[in-house]
């Protein structure tokens, strides 16, 4: 079978879309994140997404942060890359988001942690 590539458009299961430039040679990558949910919604702004990719496996391991351009909140996402026997691409990822607090008494409700998926994203230019 195929390596899986991350590079291109996709699309996951909230509706968030982001697109993942060309990985370079030691398997770092960058990108946009189009979020479709927010604690503030009206906020929502593209914003950056950088990460490492393993070079050796087909289905290989990465991870990314997304630094939100509307919120002081970080992300970072770990996953991997599939491929079924038609060859549509997944990505399984799970993250965990921190949002800022003033006091370390508010630690215990800082951090948030669930999972995506993400198919590829065909838009009608491509
Ligand atoms: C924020 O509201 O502080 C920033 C936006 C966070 C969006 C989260 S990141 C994990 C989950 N997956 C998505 O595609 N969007 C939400």
């Amino acid at each position: 079978a195929r390596k899986c590539s991350l590079s291109g458009k996709w699309a996951n299961d909230l509706g968030s879309n982001m697109t993942i430039e060309d990985v370079n040679e030691n398997g770092e990558f960058y990108g946009t994140y189009d979020t479709a949910v927010a604690d503030y919604p009206q906020n929502i702004k593209e914003s950056p997404l950088l990460g490492f990719r393993q070079n050796r496996a087909r289905k290989p391991t990465f991870g990314f942060t997304v630094r939100w351009k509307f919120s002081e909140s970080t992300t970072v996402f770990v996953g991997q890359c599939f491929t079924d026997r038609s060859g549509k691409e997944v990505l399984k990822t799970t993250w965990l988001q921190r949002f800022p607090i003033e006091n370390t008494d508010d630690d215990w409700k800082a951090t948030r942690a669930s999972s995506n998926f993400y198919t590829r994203l065909r838009t009608e230019e491509e």
